[in-house]
């Protein structure tokens, strides 16, 4: 078998490659982590963007098999911010300084949704004179609603594929029209056509999925030439029916572990993206975003919802920070970037730089 080190010094990485990778053992990985750094250091530098977290509602229409807030969940206790608790949260981070905001909610596109969340943009870009910029993460629309809300102060939108492997995609999600993996891929068009930075990424560890499928996911992504990445591992909700595969499934250390992999992979064949540290691999390992940005992402989402919703946007177990108002959760994470040797770009937007250098 070829070292790892021998791979990673060709100039573009294909698939067998990218398994080899993925399935070598833990000990032999230390010249990929070596190599990431370097790429990532001269593709993007060394600062960490903050992107604050609003997790708008958990209301949603869709009911993939992985999710905790997917609509055939009774257990689920359904809410939705007000305009004024989502505005005061994009001051928070007006406030911070934090440059940039994503609101993110389950899967919704009734017309007075559509209008509400396009007067909350309008707002947002009046509160700091479009100081901030903000990221959308409200999934498939159709092309005219990807409009009006770009229209109304949108930057970037996020829409994983969640598997790019259609087989794996199907085994995810229920099989109907709804659900499709075509239209998911349609509506990835439709944001990049209207304009937007887009993102997307995938679930890792997660059942049915090999490693050949996320060398795949890998490929996926640099063929889209997508400019930000939000990907981390997949974690078990008991209300879901996917749930019956626990025990199947890679320990949870594991999965993170082949997620930072991924991350640094990724960095490699993908300089200038922006590239998330989630918050699934905190949830696995309290250090779990820093080791992240060690791999190399170089953006992390500190949560702005208010405390009393965190309880309900649960798309997994474990999920951290649960009963932390905003405030304090921003002041940990500030010092633990700091404390892994990051430093955090303050008030700046941080736009992908692919983005940036495609419509130079
Ligand atoms: N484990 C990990 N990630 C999940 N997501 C949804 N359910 C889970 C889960 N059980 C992710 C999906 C979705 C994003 C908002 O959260 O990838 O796109």
């Amino acid at each position: 078998m070829k070292p790892i080190a021998e791979i990673l010094g060709k100039t573009s990485l294909d698939r067998g490659d990218l398994i080899r990778v993925l399935e070598a053992d833990e000990g032999e990985c230390g010249p990929l982590l070596a190599r990431a750094a370097v790429v990532k250091r001269s593709g993007v530098g060394g600062r960490v963007y903050l992107r604050g977290l609003i997790e708008y509602s958990n209301i949603c229409s869709k009911d993939c098999l992985y999710c905790g807030i997917r609509s055939g969940n009774a257990a689920a206790s359904r809410y939705e911010m007000t305009e004024e608790e989502t505005l005061a949260a994009a001051r928070l981070a007006l406030e911070r300084r934090f440059g940039s905001i994503v609101i993110q909610a389950g899967e919704r596109d009734d017309a007075q949704f559509v209008a509400r969340m396009e007067r909350i943009l309008r707002r947002i870009r009046a509160l700091g004179g479009g100081a901030l910029h903000v990221t959308l993460s409200l999934g498939e629309q159709s092309p005219d609603t990807y409009r009006r809300w770009l229209d109304a102060g949108a930057h970037r939108y996020l829409l994983r594929i969640e598997a790019s492997s259609p087989d794996l995609y199907r085994k995810l999600h229920p099989e109907d029209a709804r659900h499709s993996q075509a239209s998911r891929l349609e509506a990835l068009g439709a944001l990049r056509e209207a304009g937007y930075q887009v993102g997307t990424g995938v679930m890792i560890g997660a059942p049915f999925q090999t490693a050949a499928d996320l060398a795949d996911d890998l490929l996926f992504f640099r063929d889209l030439d997508v400019d930000m990445i939000g990907m981390g591992p997949y974690i078990e909700h008991p209300d879901t029916p996917l749930y019956t595969h626990a025990l199947e499934l890679l320990p949870p250390r594991k999965r993170l572990e082949l997620s930072l992999r991924m991350v640094a992979l990724l960095r490699v064949m993908m300089p200038d993206i922006n590239i998330a540290a989630t918050t699934a691999m905190q949830a696995i390992d309290p250090e779990g975003r820093e080791r992240a940005i060690r791999a190399g992402a170089n953006v992390v989402m500190p949560n702005l919802t208010p405390a009393r919703y965190r309880h309900d946007y649960l798309l997994y177990e474990n999920k951290p920070c649960l009963d932390q108002e905003p405030e304090e959760s921003v002041e940990l994470l500030e010092a633990r970037i700091r404390e892994s040797g990051g430093s955090i770009a303050y008030g700046e937007w941080g736009d992908s730089g692919r983005f940036l250098a495609r419509k130079s």
